[in-house]
């Protein structure tokens, strides 16, 4: 997705938009721009990447005002006239913006009509001449701005600079994130704190609808109607270390590798060993209220959906409440029927997700009760919420989702112990699942340890067309994120299935040609489960088996035996080798693994 960085203070602004932009490359892009404000506007743009942009600034762009810009194209091909920044005809006004304006045909038709000659095929441009026109008649730029968005349809993060005005930067905020960053005698903004982090962690997230005036020597903050708002910053506690491979070849198995460190973050004092229950302080829910939910209901996207299935078998089979899960891309468009009896649960790593936050946006319009389960500190989502859980995952740089999983579902069983421990799960069960979590650690280790094997048996079925992927019941949200793995970083073809209702349709693909990863634990459906492998194995479909004991090889032709916890709390083991198998496929096949085609690391756009 698009990124902004912006800068202006004492120092020259080039070198530091183009750090801030290379900080924000994960996110996924296919062109880079940058201008800085000196004695009139200088820019740069190209298709390719921030390396290719820092090449042709040259020495000489000097000036302690910019901006810049990484693009994800949605209006116009990728090319060096469609990146941003945009410049008004005149070329006193400059724009980079994230998200869509939908209703840019519209107002370039009239902007056409009134003679304005465009220069890009880009839905950004038209913010540039509209607010050149409105610079011309305000007195102030934030005006100029202010008044503009107004008749402006759509989502957007802009910031936006002045050649008469060389000492401040505007920016606003609608449904594209927008962070400002506080330093000594200099301001940044950007859309994701990682530009931010080597200068400052203060940093003050804007709301949707606000805007921002920047300066050297500080900062104000109004909303669409011009009224001042009132911001306290906060410190993230992410610095620049986070968003380095620290030795590893990629941010994905580096944050692969982390999982023992970050699942004992998600833990990290919220564990009681007396009462064996979970303090989620983060809740803002007393007892009385913890209890009186009837229903849960879970809205995610993509793997946060899929975590939101473990969730949602965690907490029906501790907390016996009833509970699903559902794709927030879905839900939010359905018109769903919003219930006082349900406690709603939105997951996202990024909380930017735009169809996840517009869920939450519309249960708290019809009254819900909706609590995050998040990972990004001070984001829209956990803005939004009533109360919620952060992961303390760290930053996750890669555009797969592996850490971040892993301590949603963590997360999960907090969740389902502590509404469990208020309705009927026994002291003798929590002490069960506070000791099973506390042994998550040391076995996540133990799989790791086994990365070598794991990489070998990638590399003999990455050459495969396409693979099925089959679980029962926990074992099903496992395979689906095991074959969303595979498929989004070594775009070899994976299908899960519910390994129950193979034989209702998909065992039809089944051959030699299509192997299958079968997650098999050790539970009360592994007598089924072995009986769906003699299925495969009958039609000549290879299978790989992950699970707790070494299969016969009548059943399986290989295996990842990985250690056995609380049933309940398998899920969470069984994924991490199917994360290692995906990672290794890809690598063995050569793919992108950091920023896989097409996809981007926030989908802050619909
Ligand atoms: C897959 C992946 C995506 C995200 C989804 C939601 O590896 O990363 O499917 O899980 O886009 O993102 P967040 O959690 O940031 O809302």
């Amino acid at each position: 997705m698009c990124g902004i960085v912006a800068y202006v203070g004492p120092k020259d602004a080039a070198p530091i938009l183009l750090e801030g932009l290379q900080r924000l490359e994960y996110r996924g892009y296919d062109s880079a721009g940058v201008v800085v404000s000196n004695k009139g506007l200088k820019v740069r743009k190209v298709k390719g990447r921030v390396a290719d942009l820092a090449k042709v600034v040259p020495a000489r762009f000097k000036g302690g005002l910019g901006i810049g810009h990484t693009r994800w194209a949605t209006h116009g091909v990728p090319s060096d006239v469609n990146a941003h920044p945009h410049l008004s005809a005149d070329e006193r006004i400059a724009v980079v913006h994230n998200g869509i304006i939908e209703n840019a045909a519209e107002l370039r038709a009239k902007l056409e009509a009134d003679g304005v000659v465009f220069a890009s095929e880009t839905d950004t441009e038209v913010l540039a001449h509209l607010i050149a026109h409105a610079a011309d008649e305000n007195e102030t730029l934030e005006e100029a701005v202010r008044k503009t968005l107004k008749s402006v349809v759509g989502t957007y993060g802009i910031a936006v600079i002045d050649a008469e005005r060389p000492g401040e930067v505007v920016v606003a905020r609608n449904g594209s994130p927008i962070v400002l960053g506080i330093g000594e005698k200099e301001m940044f903004a950007a859309s994701d704190v990682a530009a931010l982090v080597r200068y400052t962690r203060q940093v003050v997230h804007l709301e949707d609808g606000e805007l921002a005036v920047l300066k050297a020597d500080g900062f104000h903050t109004f909303a669409s109607d011009a009224r001042e708002t009132a911001k306290e910053p906060l410190t993230v506690d992410w610095d620049a270390g986070h968003y380095d491979t620290g030795g590893y070849e990629h941010y994905l198995l580096k944050e692969i590798s982390e999982q023992p460190e970050t699942v004992t973050r998600t833990m990290s004092g919220r564990l009681d060993e007396r009462f064996h229950v979970a303090h989620l302080g983060g809740l803002n829910m007393d007892a009385r209220e913890t209890r009186s939910f009837r229903r849960v209901k879970i809205i995610g996207c993509g793997s946060a959906y899929y975590s939101g299935q473990i969730g949602a078998q965690l907490i029906e089979e501790l907390a016996r409440i009833p509970s699903d899960a559902e794709p927030a891309s879905e839900f939010r468009y359905r018109n769903p029927v919003v219930d006082p009896d349900t406690l709603y649960v939105a997951i996202s790593q990024s909380g930017e997700t735009y169809d996840t936050l517009a869920a939450v946006q519309e249960l708290k319009r019809k009254g819900g009760r909706v609590i995050g389960i998040v990972n990004a500190v001070g984001s829209a989502i956990a803005r939004e919420v009533d109360g919620g859980i952060y992961l303390h995952a760290g930053p996750e740089v890669s555009v797969a989702s592996t850490k971040a999983f892993t301590s949603t579902a963590v997360a999960f069983a907090l969740l389902a112990l502590h509404l469990g421990r208020v309705r009927d799960l026994s002291p003798a069960d929590g002490r069960r699942i506070v000791e099973g979590l506390r042994r998550l650690p040391g076995q996540i280790g133990e799989i790791l340890a086994q990365s070598d094997k794991i990489a070998e048996l990638a590399k003999k079925y990455a050459g495969h067309a396409g693979m099925m992927f089959v679980g029962r019941v926990r074992g099903y949200p496992v395979a689906r994120e095991g074959a969303q793995k595979l498929k989004e970083i070594s775009y070899v073809h994976a299908e899960a299935y519910p390994a129950s209702e193979l034989k209702h349709g998909p065992l039809a693909l089944i051959g030699p040609d299509m192997p299958t990863v079968a997650i098999v634990p050790d539970d009360e459906l592994l007598d089924k489960n072995l009986t769906t492998l003699g299925e495969i194995r009958a039609r000549g479909g290879q299978v790989l088996m992950v699970g707790h004991r070494e299969p016969s090889a009548k059943l399986a032709d290989d295996a990842i035996v990985i250690p056995k916890n609380e049933i309940e709390l398998d899920p969470i083991l069984l994924t991490i080798p199917l994360q290692l198998f995906a990672y290794y496929a890809a690598v063995a096949l050569g793919r992108d693994v950091d920023k896989p085609r097409n996809l981007a690391k926030s989908v802050t756009v619909e």
